[in-house]
């Protein structure tokens, strides 16, 4: 059942390709422009009646949202926002008929975010679900929502989920963005780079045997920082809880700008950061803060753009990601991570697929 790999977690890195290709299949509207995503369940009228979107989740359904959030707000102009779905749930969330809440769950089943969607359909929103899991709770309870088509999940650490959570986000927005300020022509573009994830997905698992000789070096290591900005900065929490969950090495995601209000007095010599540097916007600004890390001895890891010569001469060892959109560029710096953070478990002669203390989902708030 493991298809000739020697864990889950492996396996569902190389099928995301094919899993991308599935949850992208059918939904892109090459003549206008736009994405065709019916089970948004929403009328025209529908989509320009939203004032705010609020992304619910937990773990890296919540990274994933976090990607949502920078992708609403920049390609639909729509404010949006994320939310952890426990900490909505108790605090008294402001909701109105204009707030789109869309509920990301793998499982369906997390009961966090099934308290929020309850909590979000009482006060009449109108609440959507990302799930993966055909007919689960969460996705039976929103009623309208969009399945990932990803194939069962088994590994507990999440990685296809989270690829197809962000391109189906990307799909959203464009949907919305058209609707709002993306002229046809522009929402071609995005079409043609969302259609081209699975080829660069495929080229970062190309990679994975190079990885693993770089996952060596960094595998004795007790703690380790992620860091990045903008659209990165998901990507940074999310290789971060990657990391801790199946090696359980103490890993810490940070905005690069936040090392410095703190986090920094942790660097020792060779302390891993893993600094994600890719050739978009706020690149020189990490750069300068790969700089501060290496003068306090960290030992520095970047995930840079293909053939970033610049980039790469601040780093003591790199992972190229192939150049693309800089929204759809998460998508392969996050499996950049998750064959790091399978690497380096896998060296530390960890269980990967059943990690202490974990189950796939969590069904108790
Ligand atoms: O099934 P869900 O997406 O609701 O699960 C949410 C989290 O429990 C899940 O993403 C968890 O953080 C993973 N183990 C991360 O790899």
């Amino acid at each position: 059942e493991k298809g000739g790999y020697e864990h889950f977690m492996l396996k569902e890195i190389h099928e995301q390709p094919e899993s991308l290709a599935n949850a992208i299949r059918g939904r892109l509207d090459f003549n206008l422009g736009t994405s065709v995503l019916s089970g948004m369940g929403t009328s025209a009228r529908d989509l320009s009646e939203i004032q705010r979107v609020v992304f619910l989740g937990c773990g890296t359904s919540l990274h994933a949202g976090l990607v949502g959030e920078y992708a609403f707000e920049d390609l639909a102009d729509i404010h949006a926002e994320v939310q952890q779905a426990a900490e909505f749930r108790y605090r008294n969330p402001i909701i109105s008929r204009s707030d789109l809440v869309v509920a990301i769950s793998q499982s369906g089943e997390t009961a966090d975010t099934l308290a929020a969607v309850r909590e979000a359909n009482q006060k009449g929103a109108f609440v959507m679900g990302l799930c993966n899991v055909v007919g689960s709770t969460i996705a039976r309870e929103t009623g309208r929502g969009i399945y990932l088509h990803a194939g069962p999940e088994i590994s507990v650490a999440s990685t296809k989920a989270f690829t197809c959570q962000v391109a189906v986000m990307l799909m959203m927005a464009l949907k919305l963005g058209r609707g709002r300020r993306f002229s046809r022509e522009e929402g071609l573009k995005l079409a043609r780079e969302i259609e081209r994830i699975p080829e660069l997905v495929e080229r970062t698992i190309q990679q994975s045997d190079k990885i693993e000789k770089i996952a060596a070096r960094y595998a004795e290591h007790e703690h380790a920082f992620f860091i990045g900005r903008g659209y990165l900065y998901p990507v940074a929490l999310e290789g971060a809880l990657k990391l801790k969950e199946i090696s359980y090495i103490h890993a810490e995601g940070y905005h690069a700008a936040e090392l410095k209000h703190g986090p920094i007095a942790l660097l020792q010599k060779g302390t891993p950061v893993i600094a994600l540097a890719n050739d978009i916007a706020g690149k020189d600004k990490t750069l300068g803060n790969v700089e501060e890390c290496r003068a306090r001895g960290a030992r520095i890891l970047g995930v840079i753009t293909e053939g970033d010569k610049e980039a790469a001469e601040f780093m003591d060892d790199f992972i190229e990601v192939p150049a693309c959109h800089p929204l759809v560029a998460t998508i392969p710096t996050a499996v950049a991570l998750q064959l790091l953070s399978y690497h380096i478990a896998r060296a530390r002669g960890c269980e990967i697929d059943q990690p202490r203390n974990l189950a796939k989902s969590v069904t108790v708030e």
